[in-house]
């Protein structure tokens, strides 16, 4: 390249204006094994951000792909620096891993922003390592490219495909009906995971892996492989000589992260039924890099969009079967054949994403389907609003039939259902009471989970997917209507109604709702209101601010505080609201 931009590890590391601090710098930097020359050589820094660790296992491989990194990284004439992300593990964090997601992201800006790094591996896997990473590249700007560490093999039992988390949802209801005992639920649920990597189902892993891929943060076709073969090692290894290029080409992340970019990552979300947590995600993601994605585009732009990719929950299939299907550029190649890709997006490649995907074929009919024989048309999120809350969205694609006959096919109106709610508030009250007969409920009741949005339960619990009592599930009840300000496993098939914003916490609808209220969806309209006259909402709003508000379990840690008084709602990303004024901060 003839434009080289001047790397910023110069700074550090070459600077004649500061000979002391130069010095300084280099003298510590030499100490664990990089000689004089490699520093003062002009070469790029490349940083590893590793999410890897033993806390953090679904992302653990990422400790054995790094050295294929550093060798890419070397090959093309860089060198490599690798540094640990505050870990994340989904399923292991109390209270929730959803607290970590903005943590992560502000120490690694902290990072990226304050060492000599001229460019950065972004090591993604696990629900929310992904978009606390690309957060954090876009807030800095400096070249970044992520690289996936790929799901588990699939999981098997009994010659049936077990598929993390939604195996979960089924060993829970066999549990609760009597079918197995404790041992054989850990069994059953330990087969869905037989190797490293992150969750083989459509989760939120495999969707925010595979929407980096879509967004061009990712080279085309690294998403879906699998964690354990041999293609993933070769791909960490591009990856790392990619990066070097990409910061002779000065490639940054606002350069690939355009509203285009966005809009093709909505349409693929659909196609592949991701999980309702990627709303949230692309939301704090494109707020970093300086652009509004309004909830509203989730519809307008995604939800007229077929389901093709028959992966669990929503489908059949797991991680491998993707894979070997074409993954995320078979997808967008069946999505471009419609128009409904801005092939004109640049990737990390440097090439567009359509050049990329346009002779992706799908090489296994069963696990991608072709978009004339979709699972499911218009299978995209839609967009619900009321005087419950202002957004909130469901995921169409996992509406079973039974569900659609249950509760949408009231021939006066099939788009609507209406019940008396029964509220929980929080996830340990749901726990403690869900199989109390008292409580009354039937299958006309729509379950409300409130108390878990990113101020109640700080960051959000996975929590609105509820199961129903015991007593409806042996009479072979497998769900009811579930709404909340919570999130919701990516691995789960309930029809749900989640991430109300404001949540209760914020005074929103949620908050003055009372059991035995009725409550009306209308999915046509996108509306869900409570059925309670306007004075009534008035008198209880007025009556719960005069107690205080809405109570919700004290901070147990420093940072459950912190993140409380600065986070926002989840229609607009649940990120930390002053954080959005730094943008592209490694140019200023
Ligand atoms: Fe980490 Fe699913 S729990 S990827
Ligand atoms: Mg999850």
């Amino acid at each position: 390249m003839t434009d080289t931009p001047p790397l910023r590890s110069r700074a550090w590391f070459d600077n004649p204006d500061n000979i002391d601090m130069t010095a300084l710098y280099l003298e510590r930097y030499l100490n664990f094994g990089l000689s004089l020359e490699e520093l003062r050589s002009g070469k790029p820094i490349i940083g590893i951000a590793q999410t890897g660790s033993d806390l953090s296992p679904c992302n653990r491989h990422h400790l054995v792909l790094a050295e294929r990194v550093r060798e890419g990284i070397r090959e093309a004439g860089g060198i490599a620096i690798e540094f640990p992300v505050h870990p994340i593990q989904e399923t292991g964090k109390r209270p929730t891993a959803g607290l970590d997601r903005n943590l992560a992201y502000l120490a690694l800006v902290e990072v990226l922003y304050g060492y000599p790094l001229d460019g950065v591996v972004l090591t993604i896997g696990c629900d929310k390592t992904t978009p606390a990473c690309l957060m954090a590249a876009a807030t800095v700007n400096i070249p970044a490219i992520a690289l996936s560490v790929g799901p588990m093999l699939n999981g098997w039992h009994k010659g049936e495909r077990t598929g993390s988390g939604t195996i979960v949802w089924k060993a829970r209801e066999m549990l609760a009906a009597g079918e197995i005992d404790g041992d054989a639920f850990i069994r059953l649920v330990a087969s869905s995971a037989p190797s490293t990597g992150y969750c083989n189902t459509m989760g939120t892993a495999t969707t925010m892996n595979s929407l980096a891929e879509a967004l061009g943060m990712s080279l085309p076709g690294s998403a879906a492989i699998p964690a354990p073969y041999r293609d993933r090692q070769e791909v960490a290894y591009l990856t790392g000589k990619r990066i070097v290029d990409m910061v002779a080409e000065d490639l940054k992340p606002s350069d690939l992260l355009t509203r285009a970019a966005f809009h093709n990552a909505i349409r693929v979300n659909t196609a592949i039924g991701g999980s309702t947590n990627a709303p949230i995600h692309l939301a704090a993601i494109a707020r970093h890099v300086g652009l509004e994605l309004p909830i509203d585009d989730w519809q307008a732009v995604g939800h007229d969009v077929p389901l093709l990719v028959n992966l669990q929950p929503a489908g059949e299939y797991l991680g491998e079967d993707y894979y070997r299907a074409g993954g995320v550029p078979a997808v967008v190649n069946q999505l471009m054949g419609r128009g409904l890709i801005h092939e004109e997006a640049l990737t990390a490649n440097g090439r567009t994403i359509g050049d990329n995907c346009r002779s992706a074929a799908i090489e296994d009919e069963r696990v991608i389907r072709p978009f004339d024989t979709p699972i499911r048309e218009a299978a995209g999120f839609l967009v619900l609003r009321g005087n419950l809350f202002d957004s909130a969205i469901m995921k169409t694609s996992v509406i079973s039939p039974e569900f659609r006959e249950r509760y949408l096919s009231d021939p006066a109106d099939p788009d609507a259902f209406e019940g008396p709610v029964v509220v929980f508030d929080g996830p340990e009250d749901y726990h403690a009471r869900i199989d109390d007969p008292a409580l009354g409920i039937t299958t006309d009741t729509l379950l409300i989970m409130r108390g878990a949005g990113p101020i109640g339960y700080p960051g959000a619990a996975e929590v609105v997917n509820m199961r129903p009592p015991a007593q409806l599930i042996a009479q072979g009840v497998h769900s009811l209507p579930c709404l909340g300000d919570g999130r919701q496993s990516g691995t789960s098939g309930s029809p749900s109604i989640l991430n109300a914003s404001p949540e209760a916490a914020a005074m929103g609808g949620l908050a003055l709702l009372q059991n035995g209220d009725r409550v009306r969806i209308d999915l046509r309209e996108g509306t869900a209101d409570m059925l309670v006259a306007d004075d009534e909402l008035a008198r209880r709003r007025a009556a719960l601010t005069a107690a205080g508000g809405y109570a919700y379990p004290a901070s147990q840690t420093p940072w459950q505080e912190i993140q409380r008084s600065l986070v926002g709602q989840m229609e607009t990303g649940a990120i930390l609201e002053g954080a959005e004024a730094y943008q592209r901060i490694a140019q200023t």
